[in-house]
């Protein structure tokens, strides 16, 4: 018996064959929802129960059946699994929940998850709120962020976690192995804090992000009709808008790239008419529009992306950023930290106060990559050239960022290096409005 417990059974249970594994949140395109997705083998009848804590006597469990999506997460053969889905309603901020998923007896750990949730079309949300951004994270090497952010995940000390692209390194590697390895490796987080996501070069293996659009299931629009590909909502006071750099660098991409500026524009008139209510706006993608660059170098010795890239996409959108007075743009792909002054047309734009750490009234928007959380490519090297005028702040630790909005008025930005375990570089944002 206990032989065949130990070939059969335990390496079925082990290997999510039974229990539900990779369960991750993220907010919907509606106020007071969560999405609730996760892996199972098999086709079985699957449900989420969840249940307010905190605040009311004798709160109900709830059973919510899943959606369940047939997908291949392999390249060449064929490594079928089913992705499970489902919307809980009806969240109020005042409450955290519990839950946990799966069916008969075998059910995941219990999570809890916050009922505060963006806003489209309310304007109340007016308190601070702190959220984790970074790009190209993986596994492996990724672990040494896994570790400092468990320690900030532990006071529930941000409201969700934004991976600018470039996901494990990579989805589909391996038949799609790497890729539930990954996503097992941030259950931890993605379980407890929505893990929005925009997609990144490494998800356009076959020159779409086939596997990506399988696998993350982020707010709809009827612009991109629910390919999680691009999206915008407001949290607090910030509006946050997610975009697709990939459209503009790829071969075939073709109109799409057209649709998300018009998406964008639109995005963009609508967050000015809630700009008295979300003072903050931020875009964040995965290539960046400002890098260092070392002119002295051949371009293509890892210069392209900086000296090619960068000017491509600021001619097609840095104009729009400017009269919109976009406040933040981060971006990943380059894997080292660098921040960058209030800068236009490649000019740095004084604003009314500058000091190292704080512009007071900024007039431009201010770049930063945060593009190292952590994968075993080559880190790149901003450290050794001559900074551009509008670069403040460089390093090639691996690590992430913190944005804290706390009011109308102050922002503060920090990054923190998960090798040295501590913060490396902060900024302070001011607008006296
Ligand atoms: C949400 O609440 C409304 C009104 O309280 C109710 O009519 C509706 O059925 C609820 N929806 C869900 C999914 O619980
Ligand atoms: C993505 O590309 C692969 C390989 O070319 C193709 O099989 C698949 O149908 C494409 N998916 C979409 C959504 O276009
Ligand atoms: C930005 O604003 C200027 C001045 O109003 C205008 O000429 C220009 O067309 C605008 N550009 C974009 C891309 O919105
Ligand atoms: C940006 O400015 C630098 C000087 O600071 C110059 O060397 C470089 O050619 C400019 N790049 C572009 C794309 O205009
Ligand atoms: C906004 O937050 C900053 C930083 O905590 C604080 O110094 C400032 O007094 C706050 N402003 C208002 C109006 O609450």
């Amino acid at each position: 018996m206990v032989g065949f417990l130990l070939t059969f059974i335990f390496p079925l249970v082990n290997s999510g064959l039974i229990y539900p594994t990779q369960v991750r949140l993220s907010w919907t395109e509606k106020e007071h929802q969560i999405r609730v997705s996760y892996r199972q083998v098999t086709s079985t009848e699957s449900y989420i129960a969840y249940r307010p804590i905190l605040c009311q006597d004798n709160p109900e469990w709830t059973y919510l059946l899943t959606d369940k999506t047939r997908i291949d997460v392999g390249c060449y053969g064929s490594r079928m699994q089913f992705l499970h889905s489902g919307v809980i309603s009806n969240l109020t901020e005042e409450c955290l929940y519990q839950y946990t998923v799966g069916q008969g007896l075998f059910w995941s750990d219990t999570y809890v998850f916050s009922g505060r949730t963006p806003e489209y079309t309310s304007l109340n949300d007016q308190k601070p709120a702190k959220f984790i951004i970074f790009g190209d994270w993986g596994a492996k090497v990724g672990h040494y962020t896994k570790y400092l952010l468990k320690q900030q995940a532990r006071f529930r000390d941000f409201e969700g976690i934004l991976h600018m692209g470039d996901i494990a390194y990579n989805l589909h590697t391996d038949e799609g192995l790497v890729g539930d390895l990954f996503l097992d490796m941030i259950q931890e987080f993605s379980a407890e804090f929505p893990y929005m996501t925009l997609p990144g070069n490494h998800e356009y293996h076959f020159n779409n992000a086939s596997q990506y659009m399988d696998r993350f299931k982020m707010p709809w629009n009827e612009y991109n009709q629910g390919t999680s590909l691009y999206y915008s909502f407001d949290f607090g006071l910030t509006h946050f808008i997610m975009f697709n750099t990939e459209f503009y660098l790829r071969k075939h991409s073709g109109s799409e790239g057209q649709l998300q500026l018009e998406w964008l524009k639109k995005d963009l008139e609508k967050a000015k008419l809630r700009r008295k209510h979300k003072p903050w706006v931020v875009l964040l993608t995965h290539h960046p529009f400002y890098c260092n660059v070392d002119w002295t170098r051949s371009l293509h010795d890892r210069n392209t992306e900086c000296g090619i890239d960068a000017p491509k996409l600021r001619g097609i959108l840095e104009d729009l950023l400017n009269n919109y007075s976009v406040d933040l743009v981060f971006h990943g792909h380059l894997h080292n930290y660098e921040r960058d002054a209030p800068v236009y047309k490649n000019t740095t734009v004084l604003s009314e106060l500058d000091t190292p750490n704080l512009h007071l009234n900024p007039k431009a928007p201010i770049y930063i990559t945060s593009g190292n959380a952590g994968n075993k490519l080559k880190r790149n090297d901003p450290v050794s050239t001559t900074l551009q005028d509008w670069c403040r702040a460089v390093s090639q630790d691996y690590g992430y960022g913190k944005l804290h909005i706390y009011n109308r008025t102050h922002v503060l930005w920090e990054q923190y290096s998960s090798e040295k375990l501590k913060r490396i570089d902060h900024l302070w944002i001011i607008k006296n409005i």
